[in-house]
């Protein structure tokens, strides 16, 4: 099947899909919105008043859904390669989080206090190279891991996602060494025919 085809297959998928035609109708920028919503119900994660750091943000969909729940006594700092339309509530940052000028950015914007979540939507762009992608996601989830060790209270939790296979069940591993409590996610919105999962970690081992 030629490149072409195969962009109007998935575009054909992509108006017809159900969470597409929902997030348009609750003016969703995206349909990753009901993935972290899902999670959410299923947790009691997200408080009003909370402080969030969430890498890899655009184009905000999760930004939206998180300035509901936090309200305008909470904080998020919403960080992405890409630019981001503003969001009540939300403070943007375009950079690259695997940058220590961003990683600096972010600590200013903590002022020396301790957040009580870091989520991470974050993706590489995909090459089709198995190994070099799952590589990729890995070192991205790798910085989510640093974040979250660095800037997040002891109670707080790190939601982050990957692709399934070897290289993530490594970075699991790795996550359940500094977390009492984890979990693997697969909310109903993300597609069944893709490895794509969330890794929901609680509670940090601090000692
Ligand atoms: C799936 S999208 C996030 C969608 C978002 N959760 C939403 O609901 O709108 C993944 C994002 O990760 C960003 N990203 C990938 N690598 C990054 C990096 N090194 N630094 C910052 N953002 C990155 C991409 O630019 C992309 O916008």
């Amino acid at each position: 099947m030629s490149k072409r085809s195969n962009k109007k297959n998935w575009f054909a998928k992509h108006v017809q899909d159900p969470y597409v035609k929902k997030a348009q109708q609750h003016g969703y920028r995206s349909r990753a919105v009901f993935k972290l919503e899902e999670i959410d119900r299923r947790h009691q994660l997200l408080k009003n008043g909370m402080t969030i750091i969430e890498l890899g943000a655009a184009p905000g969909g999760w930004c939206q859904y998180v300035s509901q729940k936090i309200g305008s006594d909470g904080r998020l700092l919403a960080i992405d390669l890409l630019p981001i339309d503003p969001v009540k509530n939300v403070d943007v940052l375009q950079g690259d989080v695997t940058e220590m000028a961003v990683f600096e950015q972010m600590t200013g914007w903590a002022a020396g206090q301790k957040v009580d979540a870091v989520l991470s939507d974050m993706a590489p762009d995909i090459t089709g190279v198995r190994s070099t992608d799952q590589a990729r996601s890995a070192y991205l989830i790798d910085i989510a891991i640093d974040t979250a060790l660095n800037l997040l209270k002891p109670e707080g939790f790190l939601l982050y996602k990957g692709f399934n296979g070897q290289e993530f069940q490594n970075i699991v591993k790795q996550t359940r060494r500094n977390f009492k409590t984890t979990s693997i996610e697969k909310p109903k919105a993300s597609r069944s025919n893709s490895n794509e999962v969330y890794l929901l970690a609680r509670q940090l081992i601090t000692s």
